[in-house]
């Protein structure tokens, strides 16, 4: 009888060790560190193969047909032992009482548009009716876009109304939708009509009627020999389309550097007919949204001759006709994220 070589007794051993521990993986984590082990590419069975060298050469040839024997019987256990640990844990899975297949399904939530997204829509709606182009302009804006261009350079005290966040870039996140109108007159040149909503940010401390993040929609509209008549017929169908009723409406004097005259529009309350009450702080009338003929530096700043072209302009407080129009009483709530809030809409 032929004695077997030494690598021969080897193997055959370490075929029979393999399967033994294969078998006794009692979970696919733990098998799968064994496959690692045995057959990844670090692992011991490929490592044999750098033995060759020193098995006598008529022996080579079998000793290197045997790894791969056992690297074959030793993959194909794994695999043996996988199924039955996967058939193991399916079966787990049905004997759990606690599962019961028969029961109904928790209903679906159906989700639906967020209140915003809701009056943003409308008011879309309304200007597009009016040939207006929608636009979509950056959160992120340089200082000059969101400042300069619309005449509040550096020192002046206007830049103190709206608190900033900058960037280490040196940009800034938009405080005002206002930031796209020196843009739109770039791009579009004149005449045309736009309104650009989005959200705007602001540095501040937040209460129910602040909040850092909020929503505005900014109007532009310009063409040759525009007057505030335009301006307050264009607002009047805005505001009656939205409120679905006619509204009565006036314009304050208000300052904003970007326009002259500059207007705060006022809406006759809607819960007291002008009579005076607590939602109008017995006024009468409701501070709506601020608005005003385009100031000649910001038509410069887009390129126009402010001698051809004039424009208006409005920043209506999106988030503010959000909360009017559905009795909303903090601002934060917006944005909050808070489904028992939204779900209500
Ligand atoms: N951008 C201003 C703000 O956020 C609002 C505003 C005022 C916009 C007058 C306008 C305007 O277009 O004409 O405070």
């Amino acid at each position: 009888m032929s004695e077997l070589p030494d690598w021969q007794i080897e193997i055959d051993a370490g075929a029979g060790r393999w399967q033994a521990e294969v078998n006794a993986a009692e979970s696919l984590e733990a098998l799968r560190s064994l496959e690692v082990q045995a057959l990844g590419k670090q692992g011991e069975i490929p490592a044999l193969m750098k033995r060759i060298p020193q098995i006598l050469p008529q022996d080579r040839k079998g000793f290197g047909q045997a790894v791969n024997a056992l690297q074959a019987t030793v993959a194909a256990a794994i695999e043996v032992r996988r199924q039955a640990l996967v058939e193991t844990l399916i079966a787990a899975e049905l004997n759990d009482t606690s599962f019961d297949p028969t029961q109904a399904a928790l209903p679906l939530r159906v989700g639906h548009p967020h209140p915003l997204s809701t009056v943003q829509a409308d008011i879309e709606a309304i200007f597009t009716s009016m040939g207006f182009h929608v636009l979509d302009y950056p959160e992120i804006e340089s200082e000059f876009d969101n400042f300069e261009a619309l005449n509040i350079p550096g020192w002046h005290p206007a830049r103190e109304m709206q608190d900033t966040f900058w960037l280490e870039s040196g940009h800034l996140l938009r405080t005002h939708t206002s930031s796209g109108q020196v843009r739109a007159m770039h791009e579009f040149k004149a005449p045309f009509r736009a309104i650009f909503p989005g959200k705007v940010f602001r540095y501040e401390s937040t209460d129910a009627s602040h909040e850092h993040t909020f929503h505005q929609v900014e109007g532009l509209m310009i063409d040759r020999k525009v007057t505030v008549g335009h301006l307050l017929d264009s607002m009047r169908t805005l505001l009656s389309a939205i409120l679905q009723r006619e509204v009565e409406i006036r314009l304050r004097p208000g300052y904003f550097p970007f326009v002259e005259p500059g207007f705060e529009l006022d809406i006759r309350c809607q819960v007291c007919a002008g009579a005076g009450c607590s939602a109008c702080k017995r006024r009468g009338w409701l501070e709506l949204l601020p608005c005003g003929l385009v100031h000649p530096n910001v038509l410069r700043a887009g390129g126009l001759d402010p001698d051809e072209w004039q424009g208006w302009a409005f920043g209506l407080g999106l988030s503010r006709l959000v909360m009017m129009r559905y009795g909303v009483p903090d601002v934060r709530l917006l944005m909050g994220g808070d489904l028992r809030f939204l779900s209500q809409f």
